[in-house]
Parts: C-alpha cells; sequence; structure tokens
C-alpha cells in the first residue's frame, strides 16, 4: 500500500467507523451468528495478491459487524461497560501510524514520558496521592500478575535470586471469592499454588468477610505458611462490591503481606470526589490497578497499575541485557523494567487524545449520568411487584431476579427459578434491544445489568426496564 492509496482508504475508514457508531442503536446489541459462519466467509487460503480495497472494507459491514456484539450500543448492558470514546480512538490509529516501539527511553522518549504524564493526570483525576506512580498494561489480568509477582518477591526475600519458591516455606494469598477470575490466575501463574490460595467467603454485602481474612492469615502463619499478599476488590465483578480496604490493610500489615486493589472496573466512579470514601484505606496499599479501558472510557487496552515504591516493581521486574543499555540511563524511566512485556505500545496516546479532547469535567459528568440511571432503575424493581434485588445495588451495577408465584401460589425456587431466570435473559437477548450477562449468586443464577456505555441515557434505560418486564411474560 501506498501514501496515497493509503490516504484514500484511510478517509474511508474513518467515515465508515463515524457512522458506524453514529447508527449504532439500529443494530441487534447481541452477535447473532452460528459459530463458524465468520470463518466460512473468508478464503482459507492465505492471499497472495492484493485484494480489492473495497471488498476488504465492505467486509467490515457483511461479516464483522455482524460478527460482534456491540459493546458500544445503548442497549448494552452485559459484562462491565468498555466505552471507547472516539478521541480515544483517534489517539490510538496516531499510535499505529507511528509505528514506534518502547523498547526503552532512547527509542521512544515521548512513548516513555506520555505514559509518565498520562498515569499522573489519571492519578490527580482518581484523587491518589503524588507517592503513587503509574505504568499502563494491557489488561487488569496483566496488572494483577504484575502485583502478585511483587508480592511473591518481597515475602520470600527475593527468591527469584536464589532457587526460587522451592527454597523457602509456601507463600499464601487471599482474595475475596467474588473477586475477578484473574486474581486466582495471577496467582497460579505466580507459582502459589491452588493448595495456597484462599478465596474468602463474602460477608452479607458481597464484600470479603474480613474477620475470615483475619482467620485465614492466623491460621496460616500458626502452620508455617507466609501470608504473601490480599488482593481487594473495589468493585467485584458479579456485584461491583467494594471490599474493604482500610480493613483488609489494617489486618495485612500485621503480617507484611502485599496488598494490590483491583479497582478495574469501580476505579472509575474515583473520579467523583463524594465516592473516594468507598475506597478509604487505598493509600495504604503497595499497588492498586484501575482500566482507563472499561467505563473511564478510552479504548481497549488502556490499564493503569499504580505502585508506592517502584524501586521494589523495578528489582522484580528488571533485567537489564547488554543490547538494551544506552548512555540515558539513569537520568530516564526505563518503562520495560515496570512490567512483563520488552516492547511496549504507544497506549499513552488514546489517553491522552481521550483526556485532551473530551476533557475530564464530561467524563465525570457521564459517571454522574450513569449513577443516576441505576439508581432509577434500581427504584422500580424495588417497587415492582415480584421483582427483587438479589445483591445490594453497587454503583452502577444491578443484580435482580423476576420472582412469581407457582400457579399454586407457591413461591418459584430452585431449578425452575433458575429456568426462569435464564429464560428471561435469553428473551431479553435474543430481541437485539439490549444485551445482559447473567451471573450466578450463591448457586443461583440472576440477572444482571451494568449500566455505563457511552451513548446510554436515561430514555434507554426505560427502555430496557419494559423490555425486563415484557420478557419475564414469556
Ligand atoms: C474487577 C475486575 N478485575 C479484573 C478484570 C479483568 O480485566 P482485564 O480484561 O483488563 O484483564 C475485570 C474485567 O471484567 C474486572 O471486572
Amino acid at each position: 500500500m501506498n501514501h496515497d492509496e493509503f490516504r484514500n482508504l484511510g478517509h474511508q475508514l474513518i467515515d465508515w467507523i463515524a457512522d458506524y457508531r453514529r447508527d449504532i442503536a439500529e443494530r441487534p446489541v447481541r452477535s447473532r451468528v452460528e459459530p463458524g459462519w465468520v470463518r466460512q466467509q473468508f478464503d482459507q487460503e492465505p492471499p497472495t495478491t492484493p485484494d480489492d480495497p473495497q471488498a476488504v472494507l465492505d467486509d467490515l459491514e457483511r461479516v464483522i459487524v455482524p460478527g460482534l456484539s456491540q459493546f458500544q450500543h445503548p442497549g448494552y448492558y452485559a459484562f462491565f461497560p468498555a466505552n471507547a470514546s472516539l478521541a480515544s480512538v483517534l489517539g490510538d490509529i496516531a499510535g499505529a501510524g507511528l509505528g514506534a516501539v518502547g523498547l526503552n527511553w532512547e527509542a521512544a522518549p515521548a512513548l516513555t514520558e506520555l505514559e509518565e504524564l498520562t498515569c499522573d493526570w489519571f492519578r490527580q483525576l482518581v484523587g491518589l496521592d503524588p507517592k503513587w506512580q503509574g505504568s499502563i498494561h494491557d489488561t487488569a489480568s496483566t496488572a494483577c500478575l504484575v502485583a502478585t509477582l511483587c508480592a511473591r518477591e518481597r515475602a520470600s526475600d527475593f527468591a527469584l535470586n536464589r532457587g526460587g519458591l522451592r527454597d523457602g516455606p509456601p507463600l499464601t494469598m487471599y482474595a475475596s471469592g467474588q473477586a475477578h477470575s484473574s486474581v486466582e490466575k495471577a496467582m497460579l501463574l505466580a507459582d502459589i499454588g491452588r493448595d495456597h490460595i484462599r478465596m474468602i467467603e463474602r460477608d452479607e454485602s458481597f464484600r470479603m468477610d474480613t474477620d475470615k481474612l483475619a482467620e485465614a492469615m492466623a491460621r496460616d502463619r500458626d502452620q508455617g505458611l507466609v501470608p504473601a499478599a490480599v488482593i481487594a476488590s473495589v468493585g467485584a465483578t458479579g456485584t461491583a462490591a467494594i471490599d474493604s480496604v482500610a480493613k483488609i490493610v489494617e489486618i495485612a500489615q500485621t503480617y507484611g503481606a502485599w496488598v494490590h486493589v483491583d479497582a478495574a472496573m469501580a476505579g472509575s466512579a474515583m473520579l467523583l470526589e463524594e465516592y473516594r470514601p468507598l475506597w478509604q484505606g487505598v493509600e495504604e496499599a503497595d499497588s492498586v490497578s484501575i482500566n482507563a479501558h472499561k467505563w473511564f472510557g478510552t479504548v481497549f487496552d488502556c490499564s493503569l497499575l499504580y505502585v508506592r515504591e517502584p524501586q521494589h516493581l523495578i528489582r522484580v521486574m528488571s533485567t537489564n541485557p547488554s543490547y538494551l543499555r544506552t548512555h540515558r540511563a539513569d537520568d530516564v524511566t526505563q518503562l520495560r523494567d515496570w512490567g512483563i512485556a520488552l516492547g511496549r505500545r504507544f497506549r499513552a496516546l488514546k489517553l491522552l487524545f481521550h483526556l485532551r479532547l473530551d476533557g475530564a469535567d464530561a467524563i465525570r459528568e457521564r459517571i454522574r449520568r450513569d449513577l443516576d440511571n441505576a439508581a432509577w432503575l434500581r427504584d422500580q424493581i424495588e417497587a415492582a411487584e415480584h421483582w427483587t434485588l438479589t445483591a445490594p445495588p453497587s454503583l452502577q451495577t444491578l443484580c435482580m431476579r423476576h420472582e412469581p408465584p407457582e400457579a399454586d401460589g407457591s413461591p418459584l425456587t430452585g431449578e425452575a427459578l433458575d429456568a426462569h431466570t435464564l429464560a428471561w435473559v435469553e428473551t431479553l437477548n435474543a430481541s437485539g434491544k439490549a444485551y445482559l450477562t447473567p451471573t450466578v449468586l450463591d448457586g443461583r443464577w440472576t440477572g444482571r445489568v451494568s449500566i455505563g456505555a457511552e451513548p446510554t441515557e436515561r430514555g434507554d434505560v426505560e427502555t430496557l426496564w419494559q423490555a425486563m418486564q415484557q420478557a419475564v411474560t414469556g
């Protein structure tokens, strides 16, 4: 592709994206394709000669859009808000166009310094103290793995410089049973081993039961194990429950255990000063991760990891082979030593474009709107006959069930209730108007609405509530 062809096709592509976003509400939210259909639409042999550029673009509409659920749709209430502001999309395109790789400061000073700057902007926006220093990772899963590796090395006094973990007493790690699956995965990848991973029971509000945490840590220490880390969930995935960070820190500090705060989705609420008491104690934690690529609205992937002691992180992650050494070593940041990957995408650019072109005020306003919309839907559910909230509403996440009586007047329970819940959610999803992902709480299926897609206004939530009420009638 030469420059003129790029320019021509690029203009068409931008036009297409703008139209796609503008008209997205006309599409079904959940993809309707059958498994294998997308693949069958393409030649199974790799192209050897250039294809018609128009045909490549046309396939976006013909195959690729139908083959996706529409995360940017106003009727999207699934998983978590995964917004992709158009301003940040431009930043991502700019980053790809520049084609730079952040191997070290010298290779890409702008990449390094804008990552430092945008992480510091974001830190200020969520009200963290200047002592926190951030870097951008692909996902919160990676950020959590980095944090657990830091915890492991602190607790084992740098076993990686000796024979690894097999030399010392086993380490233990703790998280709420409601924590995201990436937390357990990080502990497993950090070689903690299932026998030494404790998923702590929940309290009545789906937060980690901190009495149970204290008991588990004391028991482990009494048995000669070394409590190494506690992961606190600020916004657990199912219910958005917020663990008591202050209490967790207090308990963990008795053992010198690392505290990582996983605020992947809910951390964006901390842009609103009035919500910051929810993560009280965070300043005493060791690391915090927040996904700018969720509710905040920077296009995937953009997960920010903050640490209080970068020198510890660097000591865990640094290798420093000769081919990466440069004459500028001591007075610059080498972000390769802040995480797992060597090669670094210019992710800061999408955060920079997002913040400069949209501004934090508009992002705050949108987050407030979503919280108000969730409060409105909560009120409708509470007031409606046979509807019940299955967990205390937290931020923009609501869990609910429709529990109609059986024909004989007895309550619908057990598997029949599960079947009813899954049926109305499926009816709603199949309608194309909305997309919900149900979840299991205490062994029973529950409906779940995660509000916060960028175009979702009050009218859309009203439409959702009407559609939910229709869906339960079959
Ligand atoms: C609380 C929480 N932690 C971690 C993750 C994992 O995020 P990522 O996809 O960035 O790894 C999620 C995503 O759903 C989440 O909600």
